[in-house]
């Protein structure tokens, strides 16, 4: 007879009968028991380990149900054959904040893109999501319409025409999860007309494998301080173009009225949609906030925004306006992706909005990066004084670096990395290469002064010799 040497714990919160499983069957699965291993008795197990015999038939005979043991009558319980398995993932093992999910000790780490994570509202958050959870009634549990809850949608067309000069109505909104599961949804719902998308170069690099790998083409246009330089579309009769008007991402140009325009005419003449994504132009530092393109032609903008940068990305809630000829299929795409994104989440998000906390936040959060931002602008200027120049500050979570005489290879970065600092090169979102080599994409959204601070001293250590 083999030795099982079971554990149990009193008052761990987890019962007896289930810690008896869960050791004997974990022991089984990791062949620590290996077939035709024989168990103790249940009353020499009972004895043992001073618990009631009962509880131990109970558990032999739910492990005998489920085929991890067997029993041979008048010889006794058997470990049964096929029950162990390599390489057995052990959840106990694993925290659902593991490793992997914490950020490496020391690093600083200005990826763009990521909001101020400790800032996340939870108290208010958690307020109203009891609230939510405890009224809502008994429908709101089940599936529901893939476009979303009418409140958010509403409470949003609302908000968005306020703060964005968006037009719309609640029908034309749908809820995502993310701006990124609306460029998948664009991508089918608008690749059947054709191919080719003219697209802005840079672009991130998550979008472009998004609309490569839904079979698009690209026709990329080079960008500036004003955003995609329109006089360079030559493109004839493409699915769509893919614009970041507020903020262009990565370089952080506005797009000048003028290109606007140009683009609207171009799109109204081969009858092409123009998809806008505005994914974090509510922190806008300098001057008035810029309007979106959505509000001067609905009919032919699609428009795409998100609440990670503003809340966080975790919430995965984003959504997507379209021109009503294109709202049914949508919907329709939508529902077969995921039927709908998370109900409570929005719920939660619509009420968070109403009582005015949004608007509050985002307020409280400009502040907060502003000072960021200029101690980013600070540091910079100091450490490299005329040897950097400064892209794209006016708006959002990132600023972009250029460097003279500087070129960011593939070992300058691995040396950036030795010095536990990591940045960006723009060269990683670029489509025709080589155009940005001296520049990189700084993110300050999640990162306290003092790392801005030796963040950038550790980047002066390491480029002082390049140039
Ligand atoms: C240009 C751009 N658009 C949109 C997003 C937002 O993506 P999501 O809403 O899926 O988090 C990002 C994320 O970093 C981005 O860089």
């Amino acid at each position: 007879m083999t030795s099982v040497l079971i554990t149990i714990g009193r008052g761990t919160g987890t019962p007896i009968k289930q810690q008896l499983y869960d050791q004997i069957r974990k022991k089984i699965i990791k062949g620590e028991l290996a077939f035709g291993d024989k168990l103790p008795s249940s009353r020499e197990l009972a004895d043992e380990l001073h618990i009631s015999r009962n509880l131990i038939v109970e558990v032999y005979e739910q492990l005998v149900s489920e085929g991890y043991l067997e029993t041979k009558a008048g010889s006794g319980t058997y470990v049964a054959k096929g029950a162990y398995l390599e390489r057995s993932f052990d959840s106990d093992e694993y925290s659902v904040f593991g490793e992997h999910l914490v950020a490496e000790e020391d690093v600083i780490d200005f990826r763009s893109g990521i909001p101020a994570l400790d800032m996340f509202p939870r108290k208010t958050w958690g307020f109203i999501a009891r609230r939510v959870y405890r009224d809502a009634p008994p429908e709101v549990f089940g599936y529901r319409h893939p476009e979303g809850e009418f409140i958010l949608r509403h409470t949003l067309s609302q908000y968005l025409s306020r703060t964005r000069g968006v037009k719309c109505h609640p029908d034309q909104l749908i809820i995502t999860s993310g701006a990124t599961q609306a460029f998948g949804l664009i991508a089918r719902l608008l690749g059947s007309r054709n191919s080719e998308v003219v697209i802005e170069d840079p672009v991130t690099h998550e979008i472009q494998t998004i609309f490569s790998s839904a079979g698009f083409r690209f026709h990329p246009v080079p960008v500036d301080d004003y955003g995609m330089k329109t006089e360079h579309i030559s493109a004839q009769n493409p699915a769509f173009i893919f614009v970041t008007p507020s903020h262009q991402f990565p370089l952080g140009g506005v797009l000048t009225i003028q290109r606007r325009i140009q683009l609207i005419h171009f799109a109204r003449q081969t009858g092409c949609y123009i998809v806008e994504d505005d994914y974090d132009s509510e922190f806008r530092y300098h001057g008035t906030p810029v309007s979106c393109m959505q509000g001067l032609d609905p009919e032919r903008v699609v428009y795409i925004g998100t609440f990670s940068k503003i809340l966080s990305p975790a919430l995965r809630l984003g959504y997507l306006i379209l021109p009503p000829d294109l709202t049914k299929k949508c919907r329709d795409l939508k529902w077969f992706s995921d039927l709908h994104s998370s109900t409570f989440e929005q719920l939660v998000l619509a009420q968070f909005m109403k009582e005015g906390h949004l608007e509050k936040h985002i307020s409280k959060m400009k502040k907060i990066y502003r000072k960021r931002r200029e101690k980013l602008i600070d540091c910079l200027n100091k450490r490299f004084s005329n040897k950097v120049s400064i892209h794209g500050d006016s708006t959002g979570l990132h600023l972009v670096a250029e460097f003279k005489g500087i070129t960011f290879s593939d070992e300058t970065m691995r040396n950036i990395d030795a010095h536990r600092v990591k940045v960006y090169p723009v060269e990683l979102h670029t489509i025709q290469k080589s155009a940005h080599s001296n520049k990189i994409i700084l993110g300050y959204g999640n990162l306290g002064l003092e790392q801005i601070e030796e963040g950038i001293a550790r980047l002066e250590s390491v480029l002082k010799y390049s140039y």
